[in-house]
């Protein structure tokens, strides 16, 4: 399929054929693994299809990026080693020390991390905001000097939504950029850049590869002068991602659409069962009436996701046991993978945010709702809650 055609036409057909069309000389329809650091030049110089040193550019990458780009609807896409890689990458390439950026006060435990313990020793400040909350957000921005607004919607681990129409247009009136971490709603979901964010990142480490077999991330840019920007870092800082984890991230891609579908239908399934539950005090899910962001969601998303959490009635001590007992849910940090997972927040993921602003509540469980049968999950749950939430 011609790319002009790829680009424009539907999601499940731009994950599947944007990026790369079948080689020329095998026509092989997957893009082959590029296992090589260096290409043959035609003289000095003489480039064949501008590929000179695997840093710097690699076929099996280029293929990824392509899809990427045109998944999120962007002008380039970038595949990094990793999300915090795709994410260095980005604040190093739009900031400098003395700028400052709003990041949400319940951010990812290593973006967090990353903003407080390398970012701001580099020099650049941050100011914790809940992206729920549009006043508090253009609130914590510092006029002429914060560059970055960066938003995670729904949010890890609470779910909250963030308008990114609104946001955006907040970021823009300040001279600042809207950065969107699009990893727990995928592209499938969401598209950020179409409601007017300028950068979106991934954890492609999640649904996108989808499989839990790759660790990888994403930069998508929807202006051409910042997507310089970010091209010039990611070869001149270099974590880039290799073309065996670049192949594998864009297998997961493919089938983005259809896994989303049934990662949706379990997590209303799991939700429809731990509201009631007399071990649950409170689910939290976008796909909830009661949820406080639960009108943006449906406007700005397909579905509600893959990502439950709740908090049970017996505090800590009961979250650890449920995560313990737990059996087709996997106790494991990380999510979007086919399989489910388990975690408990506070002392795992969020770790790194304990005594902060950020820190999450000690009785919260998430879970990362597969692919499995539906009814496996659920007696899953039951079992691990101490039962008597089923008929
Ligand atoms: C929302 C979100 N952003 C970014 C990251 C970081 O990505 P990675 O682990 O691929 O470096 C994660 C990882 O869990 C995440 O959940």
């Amino acid at each position: 399929m011609s790319q002009e055609h790829a680009f424009k036409a539907g999601f499940e057909t731009r994950a599947i054929h944007a990026g790369y069309e079948p080689d020329e000389m095998t026509g092989a329809v997957i893009p082959p693994i590029y296992a090589t650091s260096t290409y043959k030049q035609d003289g000095v110089g003489g480039l064949r299809g501008g590929y000179e040193y695997s840093r710097s550019a690699n076929p099996t990458r280029t293929a990824l990026e392509g899809a990427l780009a045109a998944v999120e609807e962007g002008e380039r896409g970038f595949a990094f080693a990793s999300g915090l890689a795709a994410e260095d990458a980005l604040i190093r390439a739009l900031t400098r020390p003395g700028d400052h950026a709003v990041i949400p006060d319940d951010a990812y435990g290593g973006t967090f991390r990353l903003f407080d313990k390398v970012a701001r020793p580099w020099g650049l400040e941050h100011s914790p905001a809940p992206v729920g909350d549009v006043d508090a957000v253009r609130a914590a921005i510092v006029p002429g000097r914060t560059k970055l607004v960066w938003i995670e919607t729904p949010t890890n681990p609470m779910l909250t939504i963030g308008d990114i129409e609104v946001l955006a247009a907040v970021a823009h009136e300040a001279g600042a950029l809207l950065v969107v971490d699009n990893t727990f709603a995928s592209p499938y979901l969401q598209q950020p850049l179409t409601l007017g964010a300028d950068l979106v990142v991934h954890s492609t480490t999640k649904y996108v590869g989808g499989h839990s077999d790759v660790v990888g991330g994403a930069v998508v840019v929807r202006d051409h002068e910042v997507a310089e920007r970010i091209g010039f870092h990611q070869n001149s800082m270099g974590a880039v991602a290799g073309p065996f984890d670049a192949f594998l991230t864009h297998r997961g891609l493919k089938t983005l659409g259809v896994r989303m579908d049934r990662h949706c239908d379990n997590a209303e399934k799991v939700v429809d069962f731990l509201v009631g539950h007399p071990q649950v005090s409170e689910v939290i899910y976008p796909g909830l009436e009661e949820h406080a962001g639960h009108a943006l969601a449906a406007r700005q998303m397909r579905r509600f996701g893959g990502i439950v959490s709740f908090r049970v009635t017996g505090g800590e001590q009961q979250a650890l046991q449920v995560c313990a007992r737990a059996e087709v849910f996997t106790l494991g940090e990380s999510l979007g993978g086919v399989e489910s997972l388990i975690e408990h927040p506070g002392r795992m993921t969020h770790a790194s945010v304990a005594g902060t602003d950020l820190e999450v509540p000690a009785d919260l469980v998430r879970l990362s709702v597969g692919i499995e049968t539906a009814d496996d999950l659920l007696a899953d749950l039951d079992r691990a809650l101490g039962g008597s939430g089923r008929e």
